[in-house]
């Protein structure tokens, strides 16, 4: 590869890479297998070393991925939290035991220990007490959980009898049981919430709850595996592992001590299938050097262990039959066909349906109907194809054709160069986009309309009420009460939801209206410089690209957007409904009364959200910040209020002000 490609292919890595993490560490909605990751992380250290003037400190390579949500507090880890090098090869592994036995020259034990599949947690105690429990973060901080974690039954709060050390950090990884997830899920899906993908996304989302209340009843568990101290019990991983036993911790039965790399593969092979039977999703084995003083010998690269490293299972892949192959239109319009299989057991679960991303993808596959076909569940997402057993493919087996009209509104599609999906660009007309744009417009962050959910807008849409948000605005009672499963009552709710959305602040109406790329802090951006609607419908590209963070692409999009008549007559509605669509009517209102002040957030709260709490402050002419320094006016301080956070106000002497008095402050 040229000097010149690499440079660009390491750019394009890290930039998806950086996507990946966060996608799985803050949005617990990973898109792509573990494997997957794997495969581009390996790609960028590659080109990495053979193009060291490219490496960069900030590379994924070189740094783990960070959970850190800005809803808590954060603590420095007193030591880094790192991650493991992967393999998913038995010749890797010799490898590794290749490099160890070189450098130690006495013999070598290893510790084999599954690898639980769940989030990271480190849990510090004092005089034998839990102080604190700190997520893994980005490595160097996290976010203080404690008392998420305090309601886990199979963590200590105080180790009873005489301990030794008393001051110590153990590391482990929260899990929730697989039949608490599918429970969890089925409640979810019948509150129309979205399912979580597996339940690793499942405990890492609860352990980030800000009400420590719902997350008592996710019956979540705790398995340690490392213990950390200046004064540790025992000089090996192993017997130190046994000691936390003995204190209270959960240790999984199935550690062991092996004495050969041979012993090693053996635990690995025999736990493959087994593993299976567990209560708790597992990944693979982590496989570490026993003494501390040859893992200190052995010493760290920047983000990882040397004397430690992490064998994973590959994903289960199963054979069966492609039936037929269907189109699905996405909100923003994107097709993604979707295989329909003959239904097959794979890691427990029946799957019938696969997807298959894009055209390319079924060109890569050169997938023909009733082809038998290997579907992987990697990472337990979206199963997929990944092959096809070409011995099974009969001559008239037809090739998969890509549709080329949109299946719902049947507009013909378009495929932009270098994008790899298909568009349905019927935007204004074709039902899934409108319905997306709808659920969209009254999401929680956008106007925040209570009481309407997926099968409302359905209902409406299909019963021809609501064909454009600002449809919304012009709904009637005696409209809404014969529609099925509607009451009186909960129609009354929801036009009353509606009126009241007519307050929204004028940031999120713009986020509302869900012009491509303009996110919540992108309109936030643009209501403060264009302090009403009518000035940006004016502004061009020059006017726009001169403001802080945007861009060209941001900007053509909203161009774009108010060239529309269609969509400058849903401004016109709106207008006429009462929306605000500027900025004057926000701050004639509250006032400044918080001008100046810099005020923190802890705990949980009655009346609003803390999001909302922290959107009131900023309208109120206030600054948020998440810690409390000297300059903290005062503390907001709700249920449950952070321990750390009150000690710290208490020593500079603080204020802390309850909820009620907030709301009378702000005269609310
Ligand atoms: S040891 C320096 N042991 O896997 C040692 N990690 O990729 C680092 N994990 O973040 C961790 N089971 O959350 C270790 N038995 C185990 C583990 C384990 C699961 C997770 C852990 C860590 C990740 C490393």
């Amino acid at each position: 590869m040229k000097r010149s490609e690499a440079k660009d292919r390491i750019e394009t890595l890290r930039k998806e890479l950086e996507e990946h993490n966060n996608r799985y560490y803050v949005l617990n909605q990973p898109s792509i297998s573990d494997f997957e990751y794997d495969i581009l992380l390996n790609e960028l250290d590659n080109l990495e070393k053979k193009f060291p003037e490219f490496a960069s400190e900030n590379s994924p390579t070189r740094h783990v991925g960070s959970d850190i949500t800005n809803e808590f507090e954060q603590f420095e880890h007193t030591y880094p939290m790192l991650s493991l090098g992967n393999t998913y090869s038995e010749q890797e592994l010799r490898e590794f035991d290749s490099r160890i036995v070189r450098s130690i020259t006495e013999p070598v034990e290893y510790v084999c220990e599954l690898k639980f599949d769940g989030a990271s947690i480190s849990i510090i105690y004092e005089d034998g007490a839990l102080l604190r429990a700190v997520t893994r973060g980005d490595g160097n901080k996290g976010d203080d959980v404690t008392l998420n974690v305090k309601t886990i039954k199979s963590i200590p709060w105080k180790i009873t009898g005489k301990v030794k050390p008393s001051d110590f950090v153990i590391r482990g990884e929260i899990l929730m049981p697989r039949a608490v997830f599918d429970r969890l899920n089925e409640e979810r899906q019948k509150a129309g919430l979205a399912p979580f993908a597996n339940p690793r996304n499942a405990a890492s989302g609860t352990l980030k709850l800000l009400d420590p209340r719902i997350v008592a009843t996710r019956s979540l568990d705790c398995m340690v595996y490392f213990l950390l101290s200046e004064d540790l019990p025992f000089n090996n991983h192993y017997e130190n592992l046994l000691e936390a036993a003995r204190w209270g911790f959960k240790v999984a039965d199935s550690i062991r001590l092996c004495k050969s790399i041979d012993e090693v593969i053996q635990f690995i092979s025999s736990w493959e299938s087994a593993r299976k039977s567990l209560p708790y999703d597992t990944d693979g084995v982590v496989v570490k050097v026993n003494s501390l003083r040859q893992q200190q010998e052995l010493g760290f690269t920047a983000k990882s262990p040397r004397w430690a490293i992490a064998y994973k299972y590959k994903a289960e892949e199963a054979a069966t039959r492609l039936l037929s192959v269907a189109f699905q239109v996405g909100r923003t319009g994107a097709v993604t066909p979707v295989a329909n299989l003959e239904p097959v057991l794979l890691s427990g679960s029946t799957v019938k349906r696969a997807t298959l991303h894009n055209a390319d993808q079924i060109a890569l596959l050169d997938l023909h109907l009733n082809d038998m076909v290997f579907v992987e569940k990697g990472g337990e997402i979206i199963p997929k194809i990944v092959g096809v057993d070409h011995s099974y493919r009969n001559e008239s087996n037809k090739p998969v054709v890509f549709i080329s009209n949109c299946p719902e509104c049947g507009t013909p599609l378009i495929k932009n160069e270098g994008e790899a999906n298909h568009f349905c660009p019927n935007y204004l007309h074709c039902p899934p986009q409108i319905k997306g744009r709808i659920e969209h417009f009254i999401s929680r962050k956008a106007m925040d309309i209570d009481g309407l959910g997926e099968e409302t807008i359905d209902l409406l849409f299909n019963n021809n009420l609501v064909k454009n948000f600002s449809d919304l605005y012009d709904l009637r009672i005696e409209q809404l009460v014969p529609l099925e499963r509607l009451g009186q009552k909960s129609a009354a709710n929801i036009l009353k939801s509606i009126r009241d959305s007519v307050n929204t602040p004028y940031s999120r109406v713009l986020f509302a209206l869900g012009i491509r790329h303009v996110g919540e802090t992108v309109a936030k951006t643009i209501a403060g410089q264009f302090k009403s609607i009518d000035d940006l419908i004016k502004a061009g590209i020059e006017q726009l690209t001169g403001v802080y963070e945007i861009g060209p692409k941001i900007a053509s999009s909203i161009v774009s957007y108010f060239s529309d008549p269609d969509n400058l007559d849903t401004i016109r509605r709106l207008k006429a409904a009462g929306i605000k669509f500027s900025s004057n009517e926000e701050s004639i209102k509250p006032g400044n009364l918080l001008d100046g002040k810099t005020i923190v957030i802890s705990g949980v709260f009655e009346k609003y959200s803390r999001d909302e709490y922290k959107e009131l402050i900023e309208r109120n002419g206030g600054k948020n910040s998440s810690s409390v320094s000297r300059s903290t006016t005062f503390i907001l301080a709700g249920d449950n209020m952070g321990q750390s956070k009150k000690e710290k106000a208490t020593e500079l002497g603080v204020p802390m002000i309850s909820e009620p008095d907030f709301l009378k402050l702000i005269g609310k």
